[in-house]
């Protein structure tokens, strides 16, 4: 064992505890009631960050939610690493679906359950204990360490990029690294090199000014529920592809050599049905399944609704009926055309019966991270070396959108190393994170810092 590997094994129980802390701060960033905690998980961030031996913690206040950022900067010539992460979680609905209590952390099969647990509180986490390590083990960084924990993330970072813009020199980086994905699978190093990106949207449809009785006017007059359904069912041809025109236009196509890759990674799709509870997958002709969800663009609807809800029966034709639908993106597909290719499409299908509104609600860019740079080698290494594995590579579905910003505004790549797994449950009842992979990342990261520095 070497210095890092005995101080973490020796702290490991301490870091748990205050991982609990973090936890049961109740920072969901979507609603208004949670401001406060909010604030107070940010300041529970930043004094973890100060204990750390961050210099410089400060919190800054944006017009939404509160970013946390912290600094310890070695030498003007050492290369400069900015760590980036997120304090700020899901909505907890269903409760009634969760096991234990989603802000009481519970240690159950050597994972740890809490909302945020994997996404990403936990994740976040293993870089300010990383950062506590290096100082413990060698009184001192190897590289300029700089470091932000946004609180706005699971709604699409609306002040982070302004941030970025506005302290642009304070931010300044060769690289940054990011624990916000999962591993392939359990115990299995994994760098991701390709996020999705996403466009979000709603329509509404508006047929007579108000509800009717179905029975008297049934049959004369457009339902919106039932033209919406015929709307959305337009939208994926019989091949499986989004029937939008233009939609594929900017899709950077996957090369062979990628293909050839991807195919290498075991998957088992029986294993995935089973996990899923489904008889059968469905999908985008021609392509795998992680081909579909990591390399693909998509569009799904994520809600509908309209007319009666309640228990029992009311016979009414309603006058509005509305869906939100997003689409995931890939590079280099761009949100805001998507968009309004998305609402031209919609309102050519329209029939002049009813009355569309289309509106979007936000939307993030995709990415592409280069492989064979010096940051991704490093990480490669450090991964490889806490694991006792070689490092694969993977392209995921999710979306963290202020990757691109990153790249365009600060001119770094980003590395993706994540140590969740998809199986966690993030955004779902009963979150939790796999502790012994919070321990491996804990060294990664500080192998990672020590392996960039040596480059
Ligand atoms: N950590 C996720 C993104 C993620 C999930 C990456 C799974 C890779 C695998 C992140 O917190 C997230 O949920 N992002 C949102 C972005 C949206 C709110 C703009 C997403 O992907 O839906
Ligand atoms: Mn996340
Ligand atoms: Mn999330």
């Amino acid at each position: 064992m070497d210095k890092i590997q005995e101080f973490v094994e020796s702290n490991i129980d301490r870091f748990i505890d205050e991982m609990k802390d973090f936890l049961r701060y109740e920072s969901i960033s979507t609603l208004p009631e949670k401001k406060e905690d909010m604030q107070k998980c940010a300041e529970f961030a930043a004094e973890k960050m100060r204990k750390a031996g961050l210099e410089n913690v400060k919190i800054f206040q944006t017009e939404g939610h509160p970013v946390v950022f912290g600094e310890k900067i070695k030498s003007k010539d050492a290369p400069t690493l900015l760590i980036y992460g997120h304090y700020d979680v899901q909505p907890v609905d269903p409760i009634e679906l969760w096991h234990s209590n989603p802000f009481e952390p519970v240690i159950k099969d050597g994972k740890i359950w809490a909302r945020g647990a994997t996404d990403d509180k936990g994740q976040v986490f293993m870089h300010v204990k990383s950062i506590e390590t290096l100082n413990a083990t060698e009184g001192e960084l190897p590289l300029n360490v700089k470091f932000i924990i946004e609180g706005e993330e699971e709604i699409g970072s609306p002040h982070l990029a302004p941030f970025l813009e506005e302290y642009k020199e304070m931010l300044a980086c060769d690289v940054v690294l990011v624990s916000d994905t999962a591993l392939y699978a359990p115990m299995l190093p994994t760098l991701t090199y390709g996020l999705r990106g996403l466009c979000y949207m709603e329509v509404e449809v508006t047929g007579p000014r108000r509800d009717l009785h179905s029975g008297t006017f049934g049959g004369a007059v457009a339902n919106p529920i039932n033209i919406l359904a015929q709307m959305i069912a337009k939208m994926h041809d019989s091949q499986g592809r989004v029937a939008i025109p233009g939609f594929y236009d900017d899709v950077v196509e996957l090369t062979q050599t990628e293909r050839d890759n991807l195919a290498k990674l075991e998957f088992n799709e029986d294993e995935y049905k089973k996990h899923l509870d489904v008889e059968e997958l469905q999908g985008e002709a021609g392509y795998s399944v992680i081909e579909r969800t990591g390399a693909r663009p998509t569009l799904d609807c994520n809600g509908i609704w309209g007319g009666f809800q309640g228990e029992g029966a009311k016979t009414v034709i309603p006058s509005k009926a509305s869906a939100k639908i997003s689409m995931r993106l890939v590079a280099n597909q761009n949100p805001e055309k998507i968009g309004e290719l998305f609402e031209k499409f919609v309102k050519s299908i329209a029939p002049k019966s009813v009355k569309v509104k289309v509106s979007s609600v936000h939307g993030g860019e995709p990415c592409l991270v280069p492989l064979g740079s010096k940051a991704v080698e490093a990480a490669a290494t450090a991964l490889s070396k806490a694991f006792g594995k070689e490092t694969v590579y993977q392209r995921e579905g999710g979306s963290i959108p202020i990757v691109a910003d990153f790249k365009k505004i600060l001119g770094a790549d980003t590395v993706l190393m994540g140590l969740g797994l998809n199986t966690e449950n993030l955004h779902s009842p009963d979150e939790h994170f796999d502790l012994n992979h919070f321990k491996l990342g804990v060294i990664s990261s500080a192998y990672f810092m020590q392996e960039f520095a040596k480059l």
